[in-house]
């Protein structure tokens, strides 16, 4: 038996779009933070037959069936008993298919001996979802031209931000990720602005990190963010991840600025609103999230370290 365990990442710059090619390439540079407090824990063995059991309960899951096809086409892997749990709700925008697929080719290489080095683990974490390529790595993690394989940009000591989570709904995302970026591309009018701005936000963002300048990031994060569901909502049709109480906590993070304390949000493909600020400030955001109409919890979470075997 292998145990791995996978900490989500959230993107400050985003990915929603993928090339046209082999190989699940994002279409633009993206960079994330990698959370601390939300953690995957897969264990791997040999069974008969694939078997795969998330949260006690056992699935067909086509994503990680597809994975895992990709996967033997390379490399000698068995017959797989995966078992995987999650300590914060799935396929709710909380990037659980990151940690998941960081998790199980974590697991995968060390139960099945394949020895690649973290660079090519990040790389076939990226054919399950691209997001888990950069769950290898803690701190600051970028997913860039031209290998698009995650390398980590600055240690989560280097800066230690908070992330405070204002979870709004525990329900199941609507359009998964994959479905929702070929309808974007296919059909939002502004899909190409968004591909051609991508490049300047991502350099904009390295630089603020090097900086350790937290409003520089805070203008470019929460930018690229609404630039990333703009798109989404001019897809057709629709993809209206939010709900009334995500634009309260957008609207609580601006009144908190305007009061002084900097602080800024990201959304992903589902109602969570992730608020990312200062460690001075973290107990402020957290009860102006927590009073906010429609906030049904938050978790607080530091920057946490990359993908690894505890067992
Ligand atoms: C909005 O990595 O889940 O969270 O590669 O199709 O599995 P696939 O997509 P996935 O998409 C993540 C989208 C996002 C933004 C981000 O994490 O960069």
């Amino acid at each position: 038996m292998t145990k791995a365990i996978a900490h989500p990442n959230i993107a400050l710059i985003k990915y929603w779009g993928k090339q046209d090619k082999p190989g699940n390439l994002p279409a633009t540079p993206n960079l994330s933070i990698t959370l601390d407090e939300l953690v995957t824990t897969t264990e791997i063995e040999d069974g008969k037959e694939d078997t795969f059991i998330i949260g006690g309960e056992q699935r067909d899951d086509e994503k990680v069936g597809a994975f895992l096809a990709t996967v033997r086409k390379s490399f000698d892997v068995p017959p797989l008993v995966i078992n995987t749990e999650n300590n914060f709700p799935t396929g709710a925008g909380l990037a659980s298919s990151a940690s998941g697929f960081a998790a199980l080719m974590v697991a995968i290489d060390h139960h099945c001996e394949l020895g690649l080095n973290r660079e090519f683990i990040s790389e076939w974490a990226r054919q399950g979802s691209a997001s888990a390529a950069r769950s290898l790595y803690g701190g600051f993690v970028c997913l860039v031209p031209p290998q698009w394989r995650a390398q980590p940009a600055a240690p989560a000591n280097f800066w230690p931000l908070k992330v405070v989570i204002a979870i709004t709904s525990e329900d199941k995302k609507k359009v998964n990720s994959t479905e929702g970026m070929r309808r974007t591309a296919a059909t939002s009018p502004f899909y190409s602005a968004w591909v051609r701005g991508a490049g300047d936000d991502y350099a904009d963002a390295n630089d603020a990190v090097a900086a350790k300048e937290f409003d520089a990031l805070a203008t470019v994060a929460e930018l690229n963010c609404l630039k990333m569901h703009s798109i989404m909502l001019t897809s057709v049709p629709t993809l209206a991840y939010w709900n009334a109480a995500t634009t309260n906590c957008m609207d609580t993070v601006r009144e908190l600025r305007a009061a002084g304390t900097p602080a800024f949000f990201t959304i992903d493909a589902g109602p969570q609103v992730k608020v990312v600020c200062q460690p001075a400030d973290v107990e402020t955001v957290q009860s102006a999230m927590a009073a906010t109409p429609g906030v049904l919890r938050t978790v607080t979470t530091g920057l946490g370290e990359g993908a690894r075997i505890v067992e």
